[in-house]
């Protein structure tokens, strides 16, 4: 779920953020949202750099990490799991000329499919992701950005049998044939054994056993697992 807020904000920033969130169901489908959205990312991330960057990082630096790794190992496809409001897509909209995002819930995939109507290199899929997204990766000829993100998260998201498709998700990725996909896992601390996440070190321990040749790191909630030799850490 979005983390924008920073505990300790400045009065000028948590007055922006105030009247940001008020405007945002009257201009979040209008070209005005991306610049509020991008004022705000920038305000939060000072604050939360000044602060000492304290965990949860805002949703401002998850996208900053992405428009990061996206130009690093040189991406042009997003693939998310977990669309949720579809914020992920427009913020990336024009860093990736293709994104491919995969919503449980009927009532979120509806909403993203109107809010990305305008732009038809956003495709919008319904369905469990560790079904969606194999189908999704298999059709993938080229590395692609894999914001992994499909997962109950409280309120009126989604669940399906299982709380995280995670572990589906990440066997079909370290067998498919292309072999440097750029894996992004938001949430790391979810990973303590419970809800059908595993251990973050079992993961670890089983992603370097078949794939030897990635990286494998953590920082700041996000789990990032790159080409070694190409280690964005
Ligand atoms: C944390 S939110 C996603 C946030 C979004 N990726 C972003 O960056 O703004 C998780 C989303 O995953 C959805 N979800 C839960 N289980 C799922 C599954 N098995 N397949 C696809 N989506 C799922 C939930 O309904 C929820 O909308």
């Amino acid at each position: 779920m979005e983390t924008d807020s920073v505990n300790t904000m400045p009065q000028r920033e948590s007055t922006y953020s105030y009247w940001a969130g008020k405007l945002r169901p009257y201009i979040s489908n209008t070209p005005l949202w991306p610049v509020a959205r991008e004022i705000k990312d920038s305000m939060t991330l000072r604050t939360w750099e000044r602060n000492g960057r304290p965990a949860p990082p805002p949703s401002g630096y998850k996208r900053q990490v992405i428009r990061q790794y996206a130009k690093k190992y040189g991406v042009s496809t997003m693939i998310e799991t977990g669309t949720l409001y579809g914020e992920m897509d427009i913020a990336m909209k024009d860093v990736f000329s293709s994104i491919f995002t995969i919503e449980l819930s009927p009532e979120f995939h509806a909403a993203a499919v109107r809010r990305m109507a305008p732009y038809p290199h956003i495709k919008c899929l319904q369905g469990d992701s560790a079904v969606v997204f194999p189908s999704v990766l298999a059709q993938m000829k080229s590395p692609c950005l894999l914001w992994l993100d499909a997962h109950y998260s409280a309120g009126n998201t989604a669940k399906a049998e299982i709380d995280t498709p995670i572990s589906a998700e990440l066997d079909y990725v370290f067998n498919h044939p292309i072999r440097n996909h750029v894996v992004l896992i938001d949430d790391a601390h979810c990973f303590d054994g419970t809800h059908d996440y595993p251990q973050l070190k079992d993961l670890e321990e089983s992603v370097l056993r078949v794939r030897p040749d990635l990286s494998f790191t953590v920082e700041h909630n996000i789990i990032r697992i790159v080409p070694r030799t190409d280690s964005a850490n």
